[in-house]
């Protein structure tokens, strides 16, 4: 893990994904390909969303390295599927795009209204996006709910969705 980034990002990006909406995405999700849950904290007890996924029947990878360091091939994985930090989501959606491998990101939906994600969808078709059936509250690290004050969306890419938006 790159130490240096990962320390910038601990306090803000420590909120871990609910199960419900990984129950909600599970019908999305290609059951025959390897996993990537690329974001992780260091301690597993609280960031529990790749035992959750193999719960509901995924195979998934979840090594604890640093995602602008590793490649697909280095984790054996087919597709990205995760809750990234929030702080980093345009370097890391511009880093997925280039890899060129299927991904599922949940993301602030505040997302629709940057530049460079527009300028990426126009481009791209296989971005394709589902609207989740209620706001996110995310899991704090001692285990309690965080209220959230934004909603979340989910962008996925090369997917093959019915529709470019689904609402879940
Ligand atoms: C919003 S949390 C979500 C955790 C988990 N994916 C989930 O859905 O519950 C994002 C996680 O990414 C980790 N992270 C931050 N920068 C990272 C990087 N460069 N590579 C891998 N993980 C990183 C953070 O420590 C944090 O645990």
């Amino acid at each position: 893990m790159n130490n240096q980034l990962h320390k910038l990002d601990t306090n803000k990006t420590e909120y871990y994904t609910p199960d419900w909406v990984w129950d909600c995405l599970s019908k999305f999700i290609p059951k025959d390909m390897v996993i990537w849950e690329a974001f992780r904290s260091e301690d597993i007890n609280s960031c529990k969303s790749a035992e959750y996924l193999r719960e509901l029947g995924f195979n998934v990878v979840n090594p604890l390295v640093d995602f602008f360091k590793t490649t697909f091939d280095d984790v054996g994985a087919d597709v990205l599927i995760s809750n990234p930090p929030f702080n980093l989501k345009k370097e890391i959606l511009l880093r997925l795009i280039e890899l060129d491998k299927p991904f599922l990101l949940i993301l602030p939906n505040i997302i629709l209204n940057t530049k460079y994600f527009i300028e990426l969808c126009k481009k791209n078709i296989n971005i394709q996006i589902i609207i989740l059936p209620k706001r996110v509250d995310f899991i704090k690290q001692n285990g309690g709910e965080s209220k959230s004050t934004f909603h979340t969306l989910v962008v996925t890419y090369k997917f093959n969705l019915n529709n470019r938006l689904i609402f879940c």
